[in-house]
């Protein structure tokens, strides 16, 4: 999302929250704003990420996992989408000259599962598998809850009880850099550091919530992790 569009987002969500209405909607949750770099350390430029490949980088917390998608098409806004407690909520679409670029928190919203060191249940598939029948699509093997990372992370199918968090990007065209800037939807941070407390202290030098800031490093899933489970 342009810088532009996402403040009049955030002051439109605002405003809706002055309105008996929509005074339960799901409002965009602001982090800190962190540039997101290669694996050298430079700025990942939009037009240089590769299609339909998993990329990850952590936000908003050092332990939390996301994925950096380009769908090698426009992901549109998407119609109404809810959280789990039926706030709803309207995602604005990809970001990068083709508004194909999007970013989902990596953790399952059915039980939590998400990508490790060792091993990843959830990624996303560019093409259909004989467990798999959507292309284009973030598939978790733990119960085979689907999300379409073109439409805000809604569920396709399986047990997740609402969408995959949306991470809220800024694309600064005249440098085709990308930044994070926040989440939108059902983040499950608090449930996520309560299950893995003492997994997420061992792998992340004993400070899981640490705040991401400054930079944050998107690396390819198959160099972030040892295995990934295709189901
Ligand atoms: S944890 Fe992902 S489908 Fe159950």
């Amino acid at each position: 999302m342009e810088r532009r569009a996402f403040l009049k987002f955030c002051a439109a969500s605002a405003t809706a929250a002055g309105s008996p209405a929509l005074a339960a909607d799901a409002r965009p949750h602001l982090y800190a704003r962190v540039r997101l770099v290669g694996e050298n350390g430079d700025p990942l430029r939009a037009k240089s990420i590769p299609a339909n490949r998993n990329l990850i980088f952590q936000y908003p917390y050092a332990s939390t996992p996301c994925f950096l998608l380009n769908l090698g098409r426009p992901a549109k806004a998407s119609a109404l989408l809810k959280t789990a407690d039926g706030k709803p909520y309207e995602w604005r679409g990809g970001v990068g000259a083709q508004r194909s670029i999007v970013a989902y928190s990596a953790i399952c919203a059915h039980k939590l599962t998400y990508p490790t060191r060792d091993i990843s249940f959830i990624s996303f598939r560019a093409e259909k598998t004989r467990g798999n029948r959507h292309a284009h699509v973030i598939h978790c093997c733990s119960e085979h809850s689907q999300y379409d990372p073109a439409e805000g992370g809604r569920v396709l199918a399986g047990p997740a009880p609402q969408p995959l968090a949306a991470i809220l990007l800024e694309w600064d065209s005249s440098k085709d850099e990308i930044h994070a800037v926040g989440t939108l939807g059902g983040e499950m941070f608090n449930e996520f550091f309560a299950k893995y407390e003492f997994r997420l202290a061992l792998d992340n030098g004993g400070a899981p919530k640490r705040p991401v800031s400054g930079n944050a490093v998107v690396t390819e899933l198959e160099n972030y992790c040892k295995q990934q489970v295709k189901c």
